[in-house]
């Protein structure tokens, strides 16, 4: 039988407000109606998806820390710490496993402070622009990296 693999899914600041806060740029969608989206998802991948939320830069890098050797995989949505963590940068660096970084939007077609990112130099790779589709395209590109570990 497969091993379940653990994976962290982190958001960041504001993401709470999701469905209420732009939706013209965000979605619909509730952060809540993202992670159903995500556990349904990962049913096929046996993924135990732990999916945390917060608007605090410190929790955040005290949950990397703790899940550093608890967790096969991280996806991040850092969203507005994406442009201004060191510290997170910091704690991902910590991590020997592979990290998606996924925005909703595509941050490139934004306003020009949101095209740096501090989490895309650790990062396997990016995901933006898609919506909600960018957290399950995330645990694709996951299972396809773990498969061929
Ligand atoms: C975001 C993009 C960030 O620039 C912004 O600060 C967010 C959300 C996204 O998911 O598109 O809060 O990460």
């Amino acid at each position: 039988m497969a091993e379940i693999a653990k994976i962290l899914v982190l958001n960041g600041p504001n993401l709470n407000m999701l469905g209420v806060r732009q939706p013209e740029i965000y979605g619909s969608d509730t952060l809540a109606d993202i992670e159903q989206r995500c556990h349904a998802h990962a049913k096929k991948y046996e993924f135990d998806i732990d999916f945390r939320q917060s608007n605090i830069e410190g929790e955040l890098v005290t949950w990397i820390q703790e899940e550093r050797t608890r967790c096969q995989g991280v996806i991040i949505n850092a969203a507005a710490f994406t442009h201004t963590s060191v510290a997170i940068l910091d704690a991902l660096s910590l991590l020997d496993v592979p990290v998606i970084e996924v925005h909703l939007s595509n941050i490139f077609a934004r306003e020009e402070f949101r095209h740096h990112s501090y989490v895309s130099p650790v990062a396997a790779g990016v995901i933006c622009g898609f919506g909600w589709r960018g957290y399950t395209l995330a645990l694709d590109a996951l299972k396809d990296i773990l498969d061929s570990d």
